[in-house]
C-alpha cells in the first residue's frame, strides 16, 4: 500500500488541527495511509502525494473527502443507557415543568455523526412525552463532516447492523420501515430532526440558546487549549437552566469555571453554575 512521507503528515496534521481542531498525534501513519488511500481511489486522485497537493491548494471537494476520511464517526442508537435514562426520568421532566407556560424546548445535539443520536432523542420524546406533541420541540444536529455522513444522517436509512445496535425493538416496529435490506425512519421522526453542517471551532452566534445540549464523544479528539475554547462557546448556547451532557469519558478538570458539574439520574451534566 503506497505510504505517506513525513512531510505531507506534517502538512496534513496542520490541515486537521486548523480546520476542526484535530490533534492526529503521533504513530498513525499506517491508519492515514489506509484512509488516504480510500480517499484517492473515490476521488480517482493517482497518488498520496496528489492527494495532499491538491488539498494544501484547498480544493473544497478533497479537503471535505479528506476530513469525513480523518474524522471518527462511531456512534449508535441510545449510545450509553446511563444519559439516556437520565434524559427519560430527570432532565426532560424538569425542562418541561420549566418551559411549561412558552411550550417550548431546544435540544442541540453537536457532533450528531450519522444521525443515531438526535434521532434516538427524538424517538424518547415522541414515545414518552406525548405531552410535547404539541409544544414547539426543535432538534437540532450538527457535525462538521458535510458530506456522506451528514447525508447518511438526513436519509435517516439505517443498515440491519446498525439497528441492532442499541436500538430496543419495540421502537424499530414503531418508528421504522423496512427498504429493501435497510430501515429507514419516520417521516415523523425524520421531521423533528433539522441537520447542519457546524464546526464546534466556529460555532454561529445566530444558532441560539438550548435547553438541552448534548456534545459526546467529540472532545476526546482535541488538546486542551481546543477543548477550553469549545467548551466556553457552547457554554454560551446553553440556557441559564439548561443541561449538558458530554461523553462518559470526558471531564471538564478545571477547563471551564462557568460549569458546574452534577449528577442527574445516574449521570453526569453540566450546568452553568448556580442553576437551579
Ligand atoms: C465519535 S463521533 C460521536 C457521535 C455521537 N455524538 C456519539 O456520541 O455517538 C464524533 C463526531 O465528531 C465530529 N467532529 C469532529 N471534529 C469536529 C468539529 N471540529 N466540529 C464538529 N464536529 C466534529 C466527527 O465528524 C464525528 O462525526
Amino acid at each position: 500500500m503506497p505510504s505517506i512521507t513525513t512531510g505531507e503528515l506534517n502538512l496534513l496534521k496542520d490541515f486537521l488541527y486548523r480546520t476542526a481542531g484535530i490533534d492526529l498525534g503521533e504513530g498513525k501513519e499506517y491508519l492515514v495511509s489506509a484512509r488516504l488511500n480510500e480517499v484517492c481511489r473515490t476521488l480517482q486522485i493517482s497518488s498520496i502525494s496528489n492527494l495532499i497537493g491538491q488539498l494544501h491548494r484547498g480544493k473544497k471537494a478533497v479537503s471535505v473527502a479528506v476530513l469525513e476520511a480523518m474524522t471518527t464517526n462511531e456512534t449508535s442508537f441510545f449510545r450509553d443507557a446511563g444519559p439516556f435514562g437520565a434524559i427519560t426520568t430527570d432532565i426532560l421532566p424538569d425542562l418541561i415543568e420549566k418551559n411549561r407556560s412558552k411550550k417550548q424546548l431546544n435540544i442541540w445535539c453537536a457532533a450528531c455523526s450519522t444521525g443515531q443520536e438526535p434521532y434516538s432523542l427524538a424517538m424518547t420524546i415522541r414515545d414518552r412525552f406525548p405531552e410535547l406533541n404539541n409544544w414547539r420541540v426543535k432538534i437540532l444536529a450538527t457535525d462538521i463532516a458535510e458530506g456522506k455522513v451528514l447525508e447518511k444522517a438526513r436519509a435517516g436509512t439505517y443498515t440491519q447492523l446498525e439497528v441492532s445496535r442499541g436500538l430496543p425493538a419495540p421502537l424499530l416496529i414503531k418508528y421504522f420501515k423496512q427498504k429493501g435490506r435497510d430501515w429507514e425512519i419516520s417521516q415523523d421522526i425524520r421531521d423533528m430532526v433539522t441537520f447542519k453542517k457546524v464546526n464546534l471551532l466556529e460555532i454561529p452566534a445566530f444558532l441560539g440558546t438550548f435547553d438541552l445540549l448534548l456534545c459526546r464523544n467529540v472532545l476526546i479528539y482535541f488538546d486542551n487549549p481546543t477543548k477550553q475554547r469549545i467548551l466556553g462557546s457552547l457554554q454560551k448556547h446553553l440556557c441559564p437552566q439548561g443541561y449538558l451532557i458530554l461523553g462518559g469519558s470526558e471531564l471538564l478538570l478545571g477547563l471551564n469555571q462557568k460549569l458546574q458539574r452534577y449528577s442527574v439520574g445516574g449521570a453526569t451534566c453540566y450546568r452553568h453554575e448556580g442553576a437551579a
